[in-house]
Parts: structure tokens; sequence; C-alpha cells
């Protein structure tokens, strides 16, 4: 279900901003007002697949949830749940991608407005690698600017700047097709095609599940230097406690199918290398309290 190379990542990344001119009158009223419109929002949404069908299915249902927007800093907040509970619908849904979006029921708004599609505001990274296997890594990197008519050299300079900020070698690497590569730098060059578009959200998709452990932490690293400097808000799925724990500023922890929202907590911010910072036992704390609250509120779920 996640991104086919010809579309989605397109889609997300690269197309033009939906209704842009709207939102930017949206916020202007809004700020007016005082207030800026949450980054985004979920209203009792559920989503079930096959409305009206034999084998239709609930995935998500009465999920809610709001992310402020903060001035100069977004958030980094964690989708935490089992495989199948419904996070990459969730994603889905902000992205605007279809089959999951629309909602069956309730509102999802990003920036005051319903998502009517996909738009440049939001960036998507899958867990499989969805590079364009017949374009180099610097085509790779460029796709969205080029989609977005920059002239050549503008924007292989600025795909040259991006292969070097996610830690590839533009001199090795830049003429490199993606089967030449490994796990680590094909999601590299995946981040450095979403980041160089600068959206305003960032949605990562299990982003780091295919990679081993110690490529796995480089990764982490990695995606919170780059997060400081681009101001974005991240939505992060995971799967893995300690990703989330150690990632993350804010961490929903989403119950088994039918997913819905079984709690929401603030976390330390990733301020120390995640290598450093998974040894600490407060660490190890954070992680075994959620442990065991995943398994309480997912037992008194059962005995309702
Ligand atoms: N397009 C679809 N049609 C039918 N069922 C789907 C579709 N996409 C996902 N599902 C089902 O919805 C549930 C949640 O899926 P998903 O959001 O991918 O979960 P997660 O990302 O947490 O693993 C799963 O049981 C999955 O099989
Ligand atoms: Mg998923």
């Amino acid at each position: 279900m996640s991104g086919h190379p010809e579309s989605p990542e397109g889609g997300a990344g690269a197309a033009p901003a939906e209704g842009s001119a709207g939102a930017a009158a949206d916020g202007a009223r809004s700020l007016e007002g005082g207030a800026r419109p949450p980054v985004v929002a979920f209203r009792k949404v559920a989503k079930t697949y096959g409305v009206g069908r034999p084998n239709a299915f609930t995935a998500i249902k009465d999920v809610t949830f709001v992310v402020e927007d903060l001035p100069g800093k977004g958030e980094f907040v964690c989708i935490l749940g089992p495989s199948g509970c419904g996070k990459s619908t969730i994603l889905r849904l902000i992205a605007g991608l279809a089959p999951q979006h629309p909602a069956t029921e309730g509102e999802v708004l990003v920036q005051g407005r319903p998502v009517s599609g996909p738009g440049a505001d939001r960036g998507m990274v899958f867990q499989d690698y969805t590079s364009f296997d017949h374009r180099t890594v610097l085509d790779n990197v460029t796709f969205g600017l080029e989609c977005l008519g920059m002239g050549r050299r503008d924007r292989d300079a600025l795909g040259r700047e991006w292969i070097r900020r996610v830690g590839l070698d533009v001199g090795s690497d830049q003429d490199k097709y993606p089967h030449e590569l490994s796990g680590g730098m094909r999601q590299r060059v995946a981040i450095a095609r979403t980041l160089i578009l600068r959206p305003k959200i960032i949605l990562m998709d299990e982003p780091f599940g295919a990679l081993d452990p110690h490529t796995r932490m480089n990764m982490q690293d990695l995606l919170v230097t780059l997060w400081r400097d681009v101001e974005a808000t991240v939505f992060f799925v995971t799967h893995s406690i300690e990703e989330a724990v150690f990632l993350g500023d804010r961490v929903y922890v989403l119950s088994n199918s039918p997913g819905t929202i079984l709690r929401e907590l603030e976390v330390e911010p990733p301020d120390r290398p995640s290598k450093q910072m998974q040894r600490e036992s407060r660490f190890q704390e954070t992680v075994y309290t959620i442990r065991d609250l995943i398994s309480e509120l997912e037992e008194n779920r059962r005995a309702e």
C-alpha cells in the first residue's frame, strides 16, 4: 500500500499546492484574530475501506487530535502502534492520498482547511525505496524542483547541496542509480528529495523500518538534525517504541484495529545522539512504561 514510484510521492511532494491562495487568505484572517490554525487537526475521523461491500473494513475510528502551529518550531509527532492498526491510513489522510483519502467520517484539517488532495505543503517519505530507478541520485533529488519548472542549473546546485546535507558524497554518489545504493543511502535520497521542497509538514511512514539497527540510529540522528534546520512539523509513523521515544516530542499511542488514539504522551526531546540516549536508564524506563501502558490499555479495551 505504500508508494508506487510513479505517482504518490510526486503527488504528495511535488504537486503545486491545491487551494494555496485560499489557505494563505485563511491564515491571514486567523492571524488577525490572533491565533494561527493548528498545523493538523483530526475531528472524530473514521476510515472504512469498501463501504457498502460485504468485506467493508473499518481501519480507524474516532481519531481526534490537534497539533498546534508553534512559531519558529515544528513539532515532532510520532504515531506508534502495532502493524495493521491504521498508522499509514492516518498519515495518508493527512497527505490526501487515495484510497485512504477521503475519510469516511469526521474532518481532516491542514492549517485550518479540509484536506482535498495532495499539496506542496506536505511531503512524504515511505518505507519502501521509492526512488525512480531510471534516474540518477541527483535527478531523483531534484525531481520535485523539475516538476515546479526550476531550470537545470539552479536545481542541480540545490540538489547537490541536499545530497551533502543528507550525508551522501556529491562526487561519488550524484551520478549513481538507485540499484547501486544501500538501503540507508536510498532513504537519504528519499529524504533529500522531500526536504528540498521545504514542505511545512513532513510525513514519514516507517522510513527506517527496513534498515539494520546501526544504520537506523544514524538515520534517526540525521533526521533530527535536518528537522531542526527546516522547522517543519514531522509526523513519523513507527511500530518501534524506542524509535518513537527517541524521535518524538509527542507520541500518539494507537490501539489495535480499528485504530484509535489510546494515549498522548510528551517525551524528552531528542537532544543527544540516538545511541547515547537509548543507553540511558531514564530512556529505558520511558520505553518500559509505554510498553506496560500499551498492554494495560489493550487489556482494558478488550474487557469493555
Ligand atoms: N486500501 C485498503 N483496502 C482495504 N483495507 C485496507 C486498505 N488499506 C489498509 N487496509 C487495512 O486497514 C488496516 C490498517 O491499515 P494500515 O493503515 O496500513 O495499518 P498500519 O500502517 O498501522 O500497518 C489493515 O487491516 C489493512 O489491511
Ligand atoms: Mg503502515
